[in-house]
């Protein structure tokens, strides 16, 4: 099982609707729709957290058809923190990401350009679970302690990644890796 985690994202999710400047709700939804739409998905062997930097976390299970409209895809997180989330999608705010993280079952990765030079897919084991941790803000650095949490923080790249270009190389890793 793989439990993917965008955190810190800059999304700012208000009751009434989301707040554009600065939030990037696209780098959320990029990320969840190739999540649920890949062959790890389809597997269910996937689920995805969403934690905003405004103490905001959504979950959602693979099976969730995440919208292929930003509009209806911000329109179902406004919803869901409104109290009607669709089928899959759970919400739960006031929480902090480490307190959320260390209910997860698997060992614990940070994706990071300043972490250890790694191929995923020699690194990663299918009989394994895992925990990895992803960025979901364009700018400086995680604020939440995910480093001293993680037991290991991996860079695919000398160069800086998109946030969904870096989980399409850890979906498909984990898929095409061995099941030894
Ligand atoms: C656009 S980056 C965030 C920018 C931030 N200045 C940084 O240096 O991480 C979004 C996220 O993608 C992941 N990422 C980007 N480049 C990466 C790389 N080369 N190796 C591993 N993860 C990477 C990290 O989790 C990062 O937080």
């Amino acid at each position: 099982m793989l439990t993917l985690v965008l955190a810190d994202c800059d999304m700012k999710v208000k009751p009434g609707a989301i707040h554009d400047e600065n939030s990037q709700p696209e780098l959320v939804h990029f990320s969840l729709m190739l999540a649920n739409d890949s062959k790890l998905g389809e597997k269910r062997e996937l689920k995805t957290i969403v934690h905003t930097r405004y103490g905001k976390i959504f979950r959602f299970e693979a099976d969730v058809e995440i919208p292929e409209k930003l509009e209806d895809f911000k329109q179902l997180l406004v919803d869901t923190v409104k109290g009607n989330p669709p089928k899959g999608v759970t919400y739960e705010t006031g929480l902090k990401l480490m307190d959320v993280l260390d209910l997860e079952l698997g060992e614990k990765i940070v994706m990071s350009p300043g972490g250890e030079r790694t191929n995923p897919f020699e690194f990663f084991k299918r009989s394994k679970d895992y925990v990895v941790v992803i960025g979901g803000f364009r700018k400086v650095d995680f604020i939440s302690p995910v480093y001293e949490w993680a037991d290991k923080s991996i860079s695919i790249s000398s160069n800086l990644k998109k946030t969904w270009s870096v989980a399409a190389e850890v979906i498909v890793a984990y898929r095409g890796c061995s099941l030894e």
